[in-house]
């Protein structure tokens, strides 16, 4: 029996040594081939049989998933022959369909033995990638020097006063958005690691810019927000390598990516630096400083928005894959914050301001951050995951309009029946005293 067990073995080893495949685009160190996007490649296979009679077997070619990858059938068999055994050379064409990583099998007709090619598509790299990279880097760093230059540790120390409402802001933030990003993402993207990282890097990123204009706008708790911003953005340093290593290590092993130490390091360094930047010209030219942050106010927002068009732009094709998963992830996460960040300011009875404050804080995600981290990612995942962050982006602001909206009924309302009530007083011959209830119902 054991020599049969050995003998086996033999077979199995020797059927392994069976194919030798060529091919430009391999990289030997992965064993991979990489096409672009619409090119062609051409793969050459030898494979050496004991061909027990003269008839030469067919050689199959299948792709396991023809929208990323397809595959010609094999060119005519050349046959050959080196001491006893048969040499089978062939060729088939692989052609890069879409962004992605498929296999494609190689099968002998007829006999057990096949072989398997891991491909990945990419896409042809362009300028306008380097291009996009380089002002999301460039306008990230502008945008933290900017926020050393805004920093007020005033604010941030009249906020800590009262600390239940940065605590609790610091634990949505910090806690509850990586946890339902993570959540979120088993939940719509259960067969794709890629996307769940996409999702998970959003989620840990740091609180957005933006969170401030819509407090203004939404009537919040200025002073709270922006230092929740600071607190949220300095923190972050510790947070993002924290959640990757622990939670997004999980993750990143399921897709088989290893973890970007180096990356993070050289990101942390690099958004260090031009905060440190800041910092010091606050310190030393503060009218600079008061200058620069006037201007770079609304530059968060023009940041976003500038991300946003112009991944879509030079993305566009990517949007192909704006289904419906990707449209529910965009919406849920940033959704999902705004209603578990105010519902758990209500449930500690905090003032309204801060309430909605912290809400709008936790719901917006600097989702530039998550765009940088995962620029570091090999192609074609950072094309693939960016498609995340880029949807939270587009979907975050909706909600936050529709309350604009309503607040401006609200104000509008409330302003008209102030002013008949004036008219009222003025008019009437007697003063008329309207039930304080009146009042409270239009406040
Ligand atoms: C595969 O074929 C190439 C050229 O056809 C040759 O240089 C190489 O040594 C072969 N490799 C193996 C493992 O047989
Ligand atoms: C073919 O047969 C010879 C001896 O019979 C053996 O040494 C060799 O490994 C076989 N080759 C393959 C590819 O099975
Ligand atoms: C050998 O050839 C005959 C026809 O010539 C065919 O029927 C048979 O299946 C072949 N055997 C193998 C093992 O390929
Ligand atoms: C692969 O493409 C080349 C060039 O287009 C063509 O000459 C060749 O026949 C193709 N091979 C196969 C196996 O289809
Ligand atoms: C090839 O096969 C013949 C018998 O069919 C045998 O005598 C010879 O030793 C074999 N040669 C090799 C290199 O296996
Ligand atoms: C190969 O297997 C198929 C069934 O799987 C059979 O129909 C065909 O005749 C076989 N061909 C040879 C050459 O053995």
């Amino acid at each position: 029996m054991r020599v049969i067990y050995v003998g086996l073995l033999l077979l199995a080893l020797t059927n392994a040594q069976k194919w030798n495949i060529t091919s430009d685009a391999k990289d030997p160190d992965t064993n991979t081939f990489k096409v672009h996007k619409d090119e062609v490649i051409t793969v050459s296979f030898k494979v050496i049989l004991n061909l027990t009679n003269n008839t030469i077997p067919k050689i199959v070619a299948t792709t396991s998933d023809a929208n990323i990858v397809s595959v010609s059938a094999s060119s005519p068999l050349q046959e050959s022959h080196v001491n006893n055994e048969t040499v089978l050379d062939g060729s088939v064409n692989i052609t890069g369909i879409f962004l992605g990583k498929a296999e494609i099998l190689l099968t002998i007709e007829n006999d057990s033995s096949s072989e398997k090619l891991k491909v990945i598509v990419i896409r042809p790299a362009r300028i306008i990638d380097k291009l996009f990279t380089g002002s999301v880097i460039t306008l990230i760093s502008i945008l933290y020097i900017n926020f050393g230059c805004a920093i007020e540790w005033k604010v941030c120390r009249e906020i800590l006063k009262k600390p239940i409402g940065p605590l609790i802001g610091s634990v949505c933030q910090f806690i509850m958005m990586p946890m339902i990003a993570f959540g979120l993402g088993q939940l719509v993207f259960p067969k794709n690691p890629e996307m769940q990282i996409g999702l998970f890097f959003t989620g840990i990123s740091p609180s957005g810019g933006a969170s401030n204009i819509w407090t203004i706008i939404l009537g919040g708790d200025l002073p709270l927000s922006i230092g929740m911003t600071t607190i949220s953005t300095l923190a972050s340093f510790g947070t993002i390598p924290l959640w990757i290593f622990t939670l997004g290590k999980y993750i990143l092993d399921k897709g088989e990516h290893d973890v970007p130490y180096v990356h993070i390091g050289s990101m942390a360094i690099g958004l260090i630096i031009p905060l440190a930047i800041g910092y010091f010209i606050q310190r030393k030219f503060p009218k600079v400083c008061r200058i620069m942050v006037r201007i770079m106010k609304p530059f968060s927002v023009i940041l976003i928005l500038f991300i946003v068009i112009f991944a879509i732009v030079t993305n566009l094709y990517l949007f192909k894959l704006f289904s419906w998963r990707i449209i529910v992830a965009g919406m849920g996460l940033p959704w999902l914050g705004f209603i578990c960040g105010s519902m758990i300011m209500a449930i500690f009875r905090q003032p309204q301001g801060a309430i909605r404050a912290i809400g709008i804080e936790t719901g917006i995600q600097n989702t530039g951050i998550a765009i940088f981290l995962l620029r570091f990612m090999g192609q074609p995942d950072a094309d693939l995951t960016t498609v995340i962050p880029v949807s939270c982006a587009v979907m975050t602001p909706i909600p936050l309009m529709i309350l604009w909206l309503v607040k401006i009924i609200f104000d509008r309302r409330k302003k008209n029946s102030a002013a008949s009530m004036e008219k009222l007083q003025l008019d009437a011959n007697a003063p008329v005293v309207l039930p304080s209830s009146v009042s409270t119902i239009t406040a």
